[in-house]
């Protein structure tokens, strides 16, 4: 069992809301963090961020409920190669690098469950556990070791409800940081949705990671049923939870202190170093993936879990969801118009300011894994 990060309970977290209600306030860092504009724009910067941090980073894949049972997988690209997780007949998650070991056709795509992966070009055929079972007229390869010619398997661990992939992972996996529990075994997985947006990996990162653009960005949608400018932001390792309440907490006032769930009143959106969310929602998490393809565009991966029965409570529980997608597509519109401004010329650095402080986080930590990869450590 993972050690579980040291984040406040509900209650905890629901009293400094009523806090900052009463108070005009919201939590604050020590400081504003600069980061320069040439950090969206360079190219090797780009190379760098996705080919050493991103690789090398135990780094969120999918949730463990898109693979409930023995043949599940999921493939997809992560930082730019194509991986494949599946759930092992021992029901342990495995992942490998998705290319055949004769030429490299690619074994599987999106999601589905499957006994073998036998791949369509001339039929070579591999178990959910990687190994080479079949080669058709196999005296065609004299001296072919079929042990030594399974799937390329990467580093996966299930954590929390999580499944995590580490591609490169040098002298064993990298540590990871303690996780809350992020999926709870209650919730299924109902969806996967995808969609590419012409924007640098990172501005979609900043978007989830403050409150101070709700009533200006969001207010017709999320504004009328939150705050504006009002979140508890906590870190746990290289991560963030950043906490945006609704204004249906206040009818917890009148609830023991003790007994306060902040289910139903509140949204937290866990940042999981470097570009993985998980959002929560009455009766929905979503696991939000930023994949970066190019400097210039980012594949969103969403998949959405829920623990509501089908029926109405399902009905209600995606009417909640449009709301979101609209929330959604604001934050794109602005994110496409902060990528058109990048060679404007008109920044420098852009300014995290004190209520932007897991912005800051997020960036000190990127440099810190770059940092770390060029000295060697
Ligand atoms: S490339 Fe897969 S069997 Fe030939
Ligand atoms: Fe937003």
């Amino acid at each position: 069992m993972e050690p579980t990060a040291p984040l406040a309970t509900d209650p905890s977290v629901i009293e400094r809301i009523f806090d900052h209600i009463d108070h005009g306030t919201t939590d604050t860092a020590e400081a504003v963090w600069r980061e320069p504009v040439e950090h969206y724009r360079s190219e090797a910067r780009f190379r760098a961020e996705r080919e050493i941090v991103l690789r090398r980073t135990p780094t969120a894949f999918c949730p463990s409920a898109a693979l409930p049972t023995a043949g599940s997988y999921v493939a997809r690209d992560a930082a730019g190669t194509p991986i494949l997780a599946v759930r092992g007949i021992d029901g342990r998650v495995r992942a490998f690098r998705n290319a055949c070991r004769h030429r490299g056709t690619q074994l599987v795509a999106g999601t589905g469950c499957q006994k073998a992966f036998v791949c369509r070009y001339h039929g070579w055929s591999y178990g959910v556990d990687g190994s080479l079972r079949h080669v058709p007229h196999e005296h065609g390869f004299p001296g072919l070791d079929k042990s030594a010619r399974g799937l390329v398997p990467v580093d996966a661990v299930e954590a929390q409800g999580l499944v995590l992939v580490t591609q490169e992972a040098r002298s064993g996996r990298g540590p990871v940081d303690p996780l809350p529990l992020l999926a709870p075994p209650a919730f299924r997985w109902v969806d996967t949705y995808e969609r590419e947006v012409p924007v640098n990996w990172k501005i979609l990162v900043e978007g989830f990671l403050e409150g101070y653009h709700i009533r200006p960005t969001h207010a017709q949608t999320f504004y009328p049923v939150q705050y504006d400018n009002l979140n508890v932001v906590e870190r746990f390792g290289r991560n963030n939870r950043i906490t945006f309440p609704y204004r249906a907490v206040e009818k917890l006032r009148s609830v023991d202190p003790a007994a306060r769930s902040a289910d139903g009143k509140l949204t937290y959106v866990y940042h999981l170093f470097p570009n993985v969310m998980v959002a929560t929602f009455p009766g929905r998490i979503l696991m939000v993936a930023l994949e970066p393809e190019a400097i210039d565009r980012t594949r969103q991966i969403t998949y959405a879990l829920t623990d509501r029965e089908e029926g109405d409570a399902e009905g209600r529980a995606r009417r909640g969801g449009d709301l979101i997608d609209a929330g959604a597509a604001e934050d794109r519109e602005v994110a496409c118009a902060i990528q058109r401004s990048l060679g404007s010329g008109a920044n420098e650095f852009f300014e995290f300011g004190l209520f932007e402080g897991a912005i800051g986080h997020f960036h000190r930590t990127l440099q810190a894994a770059l940092d770390a990869a060029r000295t060697g450590a």
